[in-house]
């Protein structure tokens, strides 16, 4: 039963560095690693790719439910098209922050994020996976940093990639896209009621990383 597999769930919002830290406890630990926002991407981009308006919840599950996704390594296909990069811009983000409020969206995703608990463990990344997609998981993190913080290291990230923007403009987005992932009626961005919370505005990646390595210690069940 894929319920006596460990998992532990890092959640927050856009930007806190959830999923550095998740990949980083993965590959620690040996887990496997489910980065969730990257499936949100892929629906958005198929259904942009399929000429639907990303507002047809009904419509873009359809498109969800069909993806055909595999991961190799660090390399995102779909239907056999690398679309790593594609996928990582901040129009991609907010395109996924718009097919994510539909439920029916959520809902073709739910089997596909479950297939990812697989021996010895996993690492989930997202908004939902402790609050909604594994409620059952060992350790729950809901990882937090200042809008400050966020937009600072997202800048930072985006100028060594030579990607010209200003800070103003990307803690904008980051509010805007917050707001919308905290306020829809499904399944919205907020910290499971057992989540520990990881404030990383003033830590380290690597303190980051030992602080939820310290509670696993704890709650690992064996
Ligand atoms: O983590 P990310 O930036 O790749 O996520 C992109 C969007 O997808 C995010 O703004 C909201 C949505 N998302 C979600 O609703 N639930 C998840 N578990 C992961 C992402």
């Amino acid at each position: 039963e894929s319920k006596s597999i460990p998992v532990i769930c890092i959640d927050g919002p856009t930007a806190s560095g959830k999923g550095t830290l998740a990949a980083k406890l993965a590959a620690e630990l040996g887990y496997h690693f489910l980065d969730s926002g990257v499936l949100y991407r892929l629906s958005a981009h198929a259904a942009s790719q399929a000429g639907l308006s990303l507002d047809d919840g009904a419509a873009v599950a359809g498109v969800t439910r069909k993806l055909s996704v595999s991961f190799k390594n660090d390399t995102i296909l779909l239907d056999g098209q690398d679309l790593s990069a594609a996928i990582r811009s901040e129009s991609a983000g907010m395109a996924a922050s718009k097919v994510s409020a539909h439920p029916e969206v959520r809902e073709a995703l739910l089997e596909l994020q479950h297939s990812f608990r697989r021996l010895p463990g996993l690492v989930a990344d997202g908004r939902d996976m402790g609050s909604t997609i594994f409620p059952d998981a060992e350790l729950k993190v809901f990882l937090t940093a200042s809008a400050e913080h966020r937009a600072e290291r997202r800048h930072k990230q985006m100028v060594a990639k030579g990607i010209s923007t200003t800070l103003e403009s990307i803690e904008q987005d980051l509010l805007a896209r917050d707001a919308r992932d905290q306020s829809r009626k499904a399944s919205p961005l907020h910290p499971a009621d057992d989540a520990l919370l990881l404030d990383n505005s003033f830590l380290s990646i690597k303190k980051s990383v030992q602080q939820v390595l310290v509670w696993w210690q704890d709650k690992r069940p064996f």
